[in-house]
């Protein structure tokens, strides 16, 4: 007999606020732990109609990096994030490259492209499903109206035969526009499939989009003197040098790329999940790029020439502004409306701008005096929340735990009871 607090089967029948119920009962929850999910009663409604056994939202802090320049246009930028140091970073980076003349950003049209794999496939299979490109192009036309009208559609596809499997996949590339593209990516590849089968006898293992995105790249450079980085007690050239040479040890060290790159995805992921994009295919599109030529490597690039420090970056941003849970989701909306309603085409080019600058400041602060004082200045106010300090307490028990030193519930507790006692 399994451990454990079993649901009844009819759990995902229940309404939200059924489930929530039952909860309570089968868990014991006490009310304010119920509250910390509840979000209003539009949002919970809305959950249950986003996911399955919905029974409630995750109120996730929604931050704004304001003052980045991106292209001569300024841009506030909201990042959905749990992490203390995030949206501080972006901000802090922003405002230095920003008065190097900001970042300039560029991208390739919105490409997504669909898998279709094939079985049972005929010695000459490739031949005959490429000389069908035509008739392909046209059976999906109506599904694509819509997209043709804002100015994507089909751009193209391409078969080949797997070495291992033998199995005949069949990529059919489509500009989605303001799209993610998912869905109607894998409306075409289900469309496809059933023609190509029907008229090559073959049998379909699986139709699909690939996450991939290696059609939509978006690219963000800047370029800053360098004897504006100074920190650390080191001079903005040495600054610069080590900061090249930071980004050396990311192309040649696996290890070491991963936390780099995840650096580069705490600005991008947040910005996702302010916007309700899908950080999943994201994420998988960046660090399958990383790793294309076999290795895992650093998504950005620094390097200094006359004493001016330029950084890029160069990933696959899938990001959306319509479909899915984009701008249906209220959340979503609000966030879009405060980077101007861009297309996805510069949302994506958003991103690039807010990864690269999310880099720059983690290896700004690494080769310099390390992040750990100021993560640490940051975590003070979690502790200072945790030892039960509230309202104008917090800042002064944060404060406290800084100049102590005492970075833990101790340290935090005790600093608590000096400002209560009036010490
Ligand atoms: C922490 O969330 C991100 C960093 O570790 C990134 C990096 O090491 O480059 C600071």
């Amino acid at each position: 007999m399994a451990s454990g607090i079993e649901l009844p089967a009819s759990f995902r029948k229940l309404s939200a606020v059924e489930r929530r119920r039952l909860l309570v009962e089968r868990f014991g929850l006490e009310p304010q732990e119920l509250d910390a999910t509840a979000g209003s009663s539009e949002l919970l409604e809305l959950a249950q109609i986003m996911v399955e056994s919905a029974v409630g939202v995750m109120p996730v802090p929604l931050g704004l990096a304001h003052g980045f320049l991106i292209d001569d246009v300024v841009r506030s930028v909201p990042l959905a994030v749990e992490e203390p140091s995030v949206v501080a970073a972006a901000g802090y980076a922003a405002a230095i490259i920003r008065r190097g003349g900001g970042f300039f950003t560029s991208a390739t049209d919105p490409i997504m492209t669909c898998q279709i794999a094939l079985t049972n496939c005929r010695s000459d299979a490739e031949q005959q499903i490429t000389a069908r490109e035509q008739q392909i192009c046209r059976r999906i036309d109506p599904l694509l109206a819509g997209m043709q009208r804002r100015g994507g559609g089909f751009r193209g596809m391409d078969v080949t035969r797997l070495a291992r499997t033998g199995l005949v996949v069949v990529r059919i590339h489509i500009d989605v526009r303001d799209a993610m593209g998912a869905n109607i990516l894998n409306s075409v590849a289900e469309n496809c499939a059933e023609f190509i089968c029907n008229e090559l006898g073959c049998n379909r293992l699986m139709a699909i989009l690939t996450n991939a995105a290696e059609r939509r790249i978006a690219r963000a450079e800047f370029a800053l003197p360098a004897a504006r980085l100074g920190r650390g007690g080191l001079s903005g050239s040495e600054i610069a040098e080590r900061i090249v040479l930071a980004t050396r040890f990311a192309d040649e060290d696996g290890q070491r790329a991963v936390t780099h790159n995840k650096g580069i995805m705490n600005g991008i992921t947040s910005l996702a999940l302010a916007t309700a994009n899908d950080t999943r295919g994201i994420e998988a599109a960046v660090h399958a790029w990383a790793a294309r030529d076999g290795s895992y490597r650093s998504l950005t690039h620094y390097e200094l020439n006359a004493g001016v420090l330029t950084g890029s970056i160069e990933a696959p941003l899938p990001f959306g502004v319509v479909g899915g849970a984009v701008g249906f989701h209220p959340a979503s909306r609000f966030a879009l409306k405060l980077l101007g309603n861009p297309d996805a085409v510069t949302l994506s080019r958003i991103a690039a701008a807010v990864g690269l600058a999310q880099n720059f400041a983690a290896l700004h602060a690494l080769v310099g005096e390390g992040i750990q004082s100021g993560h640490m200045r940051l975590h003070s106010t979690r502790l200072a929340w945790s030892a039960g300090a509230r309202g104008a307490e917090v800042a002064g028990v944060a404060e406290r735990i800084a100049r102590t030193r005492c970075f833990n519930a101790e340290g935090a507790a005790e600093a608590l009871r000096s400002i209560r006692s009036g010490q």
